[in-house]
């Protein structure tokens, strides 16, 4: 099976998050939100949503610093506090985690039992604001197993998800979890 796993970063953010839940849902597609732990304690009921939605809800720090620059017992709070508020919002905790501008190091490896993620297809879509280049990045990239990546705090990056979800799904692709992608590796 080809499969895909889209990830959205930074947020939650309303109403942005509100319009991508509703069109994963169009096309029956999983997701992986990395959430800043400062937006979950500001929209924990768009958390709840994304997990009672069948989407996987990951730690993306709690307020997006770089991590390498930090000190361990900084890292680990950043990564604690973001996992509480994620499991204080959904009962669960999470397993994976996304570093900020995927700044990572034997450092933050080892100041989490948290598997790090990282992505294979970078859109720049935070850049370009474009939903068509967007879409249009992941279309001709999109390679099976992929983790692709955009940011669902802007309204310009969610408009390009119908496209994608459309043209890649009409070539057999399925949109799943990290987690799944992991378990089927
Ligand atoms: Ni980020």
């Amino acid at each position: 099976m080809k499969c895909i796993a889209l990830t959205a970063d930074d947020g939650p953010a309303a109403p942005e998050t509100g319009t991508l839940l509703k069109y994963l849902a169009q096309y029956k597609a999983r997701a992986t939100f990395f959430v800043v732990g400062q937006n979950v304690a500001a929209h924990p009921d768009i958390v709840r949503a994304e997990m009672k939605s069948g989407h996987e809800v990951a730690n993306h720090s709690w307020n997006h610093p770089v991590l390498t620059s930090l000190t361990p017992a900084q890292i680990r709070s950043q990564l604690e506090r973001t996992s509480a508020a994620i499991k204080a919002a959904t009962g669960k905790e999470p397993t994976l985690f996304r570093p900020p501008y995927g700044a990572i190091d034997g450092h933050v490896r080892a100041a989490t039992s948290l598997s790090p993620v990282l992505w294979d297809r970078d859109t720049l879509d935070w850049k370009t604001h474009d939903p068509a280049e967007v879409a249009q990045t992941v279309i001709s990239q999109a390679e099976p197993d992929d983790v692709v990546l955009i940011h669902d705090l802007h309204a310009t990056s969610v408009a390009a998800v119908p496209e994608i979800l459309r043209t890649l799904s009409a070539r057999g692709y399925h949109f799943v979890t990290v987690s799944h992608l992991h378990a089927t590796l």
